[in-house]
C-alpha cells in the first residue's frame, strides 16, 4: 500500500514583547518610513528572559500534537529546523523532546537556515513514505534577536523571534506532501553567515571584539539571489508534483522582505491575493517564518482542507527549496487534551529518567569496580 505524509496538526508560537519600528528608531539610526518602505516589516517580537528557542517550540509543538490528536509518546521522530540554536550541542530537538514527554522519538537539528522548514517537512515525508515512522514532529524555532548586533541597523531592523510546528502522519488516503525541491550554492556562504562560536573560529576575545558572533550579511546581494531562486523553485516543485500555476491555491512564501515575495510572485504571474503575506507584524523569523504564516492564513480561512499550497523560501547557505502540499487537517477524532496536561506529564516523565540514570550509575558503577 502506498504510504502519504498528511499535515494533521499546525501550531505558533511568538513572544509577548513586541518592537516597533518606532522603538528601533530609539535604537540605531532608521525610521518607520525607510523600514516599512524597503521591507513591508512594522514590528516583530523579541524573547524576553525565560524565552529560548526550545521554549518557543516546545510551545507551537505542544499545540500542534493538540490539534492532531497525537500523544507525545507516539511522535517517532522530533526535527527542529533552527539556526539559533540553544547550543551547539545537544540538539535543540533533543530539549523539545523531553519537554514534550515524546519518550519513543529520536531527535535531530537541522540546519538550513531560513530554507530549514521546506527541507524539515521534505525529509519528515520521506521517513513516512519508505514507512520507517507513522509521526512526526516538524517545527521552525528561532530566537535570532540573540544574534543580531543590535548596532547594525541594516540586520537589525529584519529579524524577529518565534516558532511553528507541523504535525506530518503517515495514511494511505492520497495527499499530503506532494513534492519537494531542495538547493544549495555554498559560494555563497559568505553573504550571509555567523562567522565565529563555530570551530573555525571558536568564541574568543578577538572574535567578540571584532563581532564576529553577531549575523553578517550582504543584502543587497542576497536580495538579488532571492528574487531570482523563489519563483524558479516554485515551478520546480508544482512540476514535480504534476501540478501546473493554476492547479495552485495559495502561496506561502518564506517572509524575508515584501519587496522579494512582490517580485517573485509576479514572475510566476500569479494572483497577490493568494500569496500569505504576514511579515508586517513579525518580521523575518527565518525558518518559523512559513509555519507561522501557515497558522494564520488557516485561522484566517485562506488555507483549508483539500487546497494545493506552495511553500517556498531561501536563506543562508545559500539555501533555497519549495514544496507543494495538499492541506489535510486533523484526522483523528480522539479526545483532545490540553497541552498543560502534556508538560505536567513530560516534566515527570524526564524527573523520573533522570532518577533512573543516577540509579543505574550507581548499580553500574558498583558492578564496574
Ligand atoms: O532570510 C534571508 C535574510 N535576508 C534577507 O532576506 C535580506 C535581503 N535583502 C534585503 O531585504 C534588503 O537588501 C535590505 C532590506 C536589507 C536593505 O534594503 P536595500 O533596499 O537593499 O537597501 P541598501 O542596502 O541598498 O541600502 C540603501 C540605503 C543605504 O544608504 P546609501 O548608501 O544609499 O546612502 C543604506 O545605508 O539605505 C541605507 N540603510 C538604511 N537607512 C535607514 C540601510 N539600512 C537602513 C535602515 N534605515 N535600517
Amino acid at each position: 500500500m502506498p504510504r502519504f505524509a498528511h499535515v494533521t496538526g499546525w501550531g505558533m508560537a511568538v513572544p509577548h514583547k513586541v518592537l516597533t519600528n518606532f522603538d528601533l528608531a530609539k535604537i540605531v539610526e532608521t525610521n518607520n518610513e525607510w523600514i516599512v518602505d524597503r521591507t513591508g516589516i512594522h514590528e516583530r517580537r523579541i524573547a524576553e528572559d525565560g524565552e529560548t528557542t526550545a521554549s518557543l517550540a516546545t510551545d507551537a509543538a505542544l499545540k500542534a500534537l493538540d490539534m492532531a490528536n497525537l500523544d507525545p509518546s507516539k511522535v517517532d521522530l522530533v526535527i527542529v529546523s533552527t539556526s539559533s540554536p540553544e547550543h551547539i550541542f545537544p540538539a535543540t530537538a533533543c530539549l523539545v523532546q523531553d519537554r514534550i514527554g515524546a519518550r519513543k522519538a529520536g531527535a535531530f537539528d537541522l540546519s538550513a537556515a531560513c530554507t530549514g522548514f521546506i527541507y524539515a517537512l521534505n525529509l519528515a515525508a520521506q521517513v513516512i513514505r519508505t514507512g520507517n515512522v507513522d509521526n512526526v514532529l516538524v517545527i521552525g524555532a528561532e530566537t535570532l534577536s540573540r544574534l543580531v548586533n543590535w548596532k547594525d541597523r541594516s540586520t537589525c531592523i529584519l529579524f524577529g523571534d518565534g516558532a511553528g510546528a507541523f504535525v506530518l502522519q503517515a495514511t494511505n488516503v492520497p495527499g499530503g506532501v506532494l513534492s519537494a525541491v531542495m538547493r544549495s550554492d555554498g559560494s555563497g556562504g559568505d553573504l550571509l553567515s555567523l562567522p565565529a562560536g563555530g570551530s573555525r573560529f571558536p568564541t574568543s576575545a578577538a572574535t567578540i571584539a571584532q563581532g564576529q558572533h553577531y549575523i553578517h550579511m550582504n543584502g543587497r546581494e542576497v536580495f538579488r539571489f532571492a528574487t531570482r531562486v523563489m519563483a524558479q523553485a516554485t515551478q520546480e516543485a508544482v512540476i514535480k508534483a504534476n501540478l501546473q500555476m493554476e492547479d495552485v491555491h495559495l502561496i506561502i512564501p518564506h517572509q524575508a522582505n515584501q519587496r522579494i515575495i512582490e517580485a517573485a510572485v509576479r514572475q510566476l504571474d500569479f494572483p497577490m491575493e493568494q500569496v500569505v503575506v504576514n511579515i508586517g507584524s513579525y518580521g523575518n523569523t527565518s525558518t518559523a517564518s512559513i509555519p507561522i504564516a501557515a497558522c494564520e492564513a488557516i485561522q484566517k480561512g485562506q488555507l483549508k482542507s483539500g487546497d494545493r499550497v506552495v511553500f517556498v523560501g531561501f536563506g543562508a547557505g545559500l539555501t533555497w527549496g519549495a514544496a507543494v502540499v495538499q492541506w489535510s487537517g486533523p484526522i483523528l477524532a480522539r479526545r483532545r487534551r490540553l497541552p498543560r496536561s502534556y508538560r505536567a506529564w513530560a516534566r515527570m516523565l524526564s524527573f523520573l529518567n533522570r532518577v533512573t540514570r543516577f540509579i543505574e550509575g550507581i548499580i553500574w558503577g558498583r558492578w564496574l569496580r
